[in-house]
């Protein structure tokens, strides 16, 4: 068994960019990213000079940094012309250097025709990828509405292991009708892929989504909570006698194969969002504030067009939020949070009298350098932790 080691995280969790492209093939029935279908194809020179506007923007609004990472997140980041993303990564080493060993990930769909770009992604600058696998079972990936079978996906898995040093696969579990011993076998097998990262999501079902609408109607019934604690503790244990052990609620990776980029955001650096529907956390002369855009792609493009950015919301964070702020992020990683550090954020420290009754109760756990982490315990009531450590 592999079991997560404290090594003490960075002091200062460091810079990083998100990406955002808004568009997929066609849209899952479980899924409420900010995800749009077109049938035209969009003009990608023209996100690409809207990119430029919004990273020259934000570059005059925080000034210099070293990127340490920089993730192309979506809807479909492989979508994208090999060429817009190296003009892309460009722009962004122009206004804050790359670091030498900056992580560049782009999360792709895994069918052949994606397939095709992996090399073009690697010349642009990208050294990880991140696919949507989703199952292994092509009657799954049917009900998720996929457009790849179990096969054309592992095929994705190995061109991009070809063509990539570091391979993270994404898989959705407590899917309707899902027993433990079945999704043991298909964890089994995804791990013998032999990739460093997996991320394992319990199916949500999000509001608004066509799933959103059956699950109403009861005609998609989703495992009770038994059963999806039972296919919790498959996870965990199947990942962990691998040596993959989770380093956050749904990530999974070999020591030192965690992603640097969620690492940033849960460790709560800073970091820029670009595109349409995308948040930030910037660290300006007045301040951290909470960015983000217009999600409309086509609204997205026309304000970014007149005034040389698409942000809406742009919002000075109280001491007090950025605390909360950094709780909730911090609470989801097996490293847990410093509590020096977060008496620096809110101004005071932790309740002495609530972190003993919390950890009496075995929803917390102190780890050493001062820090505290959520037990299986207490990571399902997240929310209620956070709320009473920072009252
Ligand atoms: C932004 S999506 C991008 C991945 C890529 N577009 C794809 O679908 O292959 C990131 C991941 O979120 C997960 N996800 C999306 N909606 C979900 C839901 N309702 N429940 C659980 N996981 C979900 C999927 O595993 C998906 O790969
Ligand atoms: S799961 Fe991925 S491919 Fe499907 S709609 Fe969401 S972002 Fe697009």
């Amino acid at each position: 068994m592999t079991e997560w080691k404290p090594a003490l995280p960075p002091a200062d969790p460091g810079f990083g960019v998100y990406v955002h492209w808004p568009f997929c093939k066609a849209k899952c029935p479980y899924c409420d990213f900010n995800s749009h279908v077109r049938h035209a194809p969009p003009d990608q020179a023209r996100f690409v000079a809207a990119f430029r506007a919004e990273i020259a923007h934000t570059r005059a609004r925080i000034g210099q940094r070293r990127t340490e990472s920089v993730f192309f997140g979506g809807g479909t980041p492989s979508l994208m012309e090999p060429g817009t993303v190296g003009a892309i990564l460009d722009a962004i080493d122009a206004a804050w250097p790359l670091d030498a060993r900056a992580e560049v990930t782009l999360e792709a769909n895994p069918t052949s025709v994606e397939a095709g770009r992996f090399r073009g992604y690697r010349a642009a600058g990208v050294n990880r990828v991140s696919l949507g696998v989703q199952a292994l079972d092509d009657a799954a990936l049917k009900a998720l509405g996929r457009m790849h079978t179990a096969e054309e996906a592992l095929g994705a898995v190995a061109v991009a292991r070809a063509a990539f040093e570091r391979v993270s696969f994404d898989l959705i579990y407590a899917r309707p009708d899902q027993k433990p011993e079945d999704w043991a076998r298909e964890l089994g097998r995804a791990i013998d892929e032999g990739c460093e990262h997996l991320s394992l999501y319990q199916l949500t079902i999000e509001d608004g989504t066509p799933f959103a609408a059956l699950h109403r109607a009861g005609r998609l019934i989703v495992p009770g909570d038994e059963v999806a604690r039972a296919l919790w503790d498959v996870t965990q244990e199947t990942t962990s006698a691998a040596g993959l052990p989770a380093y956050e609620i749904s990530n999974h990776a070999r020591p030192g194969a965690e992603s640097r980029h969620n690492l940033l955001y849960w460790r709560y650096g800073e970091y820029a969002g670009l595109g349409p529907g995308a948040h930030g956390r910037l660290d300006t002369p007045e301040g951290r504030v909470a960015t983000s855009t217009e999600r409309g792609p086509e609204p997205w493009l026309a304000r970014v067009e007149a005034e040389g950015h698409g942000g809406i919301v742009d919002e000075p964070l109280t001491r007090a939020e950025q605390a909360d702020e950094y709780l909730l992020m911090g609470l989801r990683l097996a490293e847990g949070i410093d509590r020096a550090r977060f008496a620096r954020l809110a101004g005071r420290a932790f309740d002495p009298v609530r972190v003993a009754a919390l950890l009496e109760e075995g929803m917390i756990a102190e780890l050493p350098g001062e820090r505290l982490r959520a037990t299986a315990l207490g990571l399902p009531v997240l929310d209620a932790i956070v709320a009473d450590l920072a009252a």
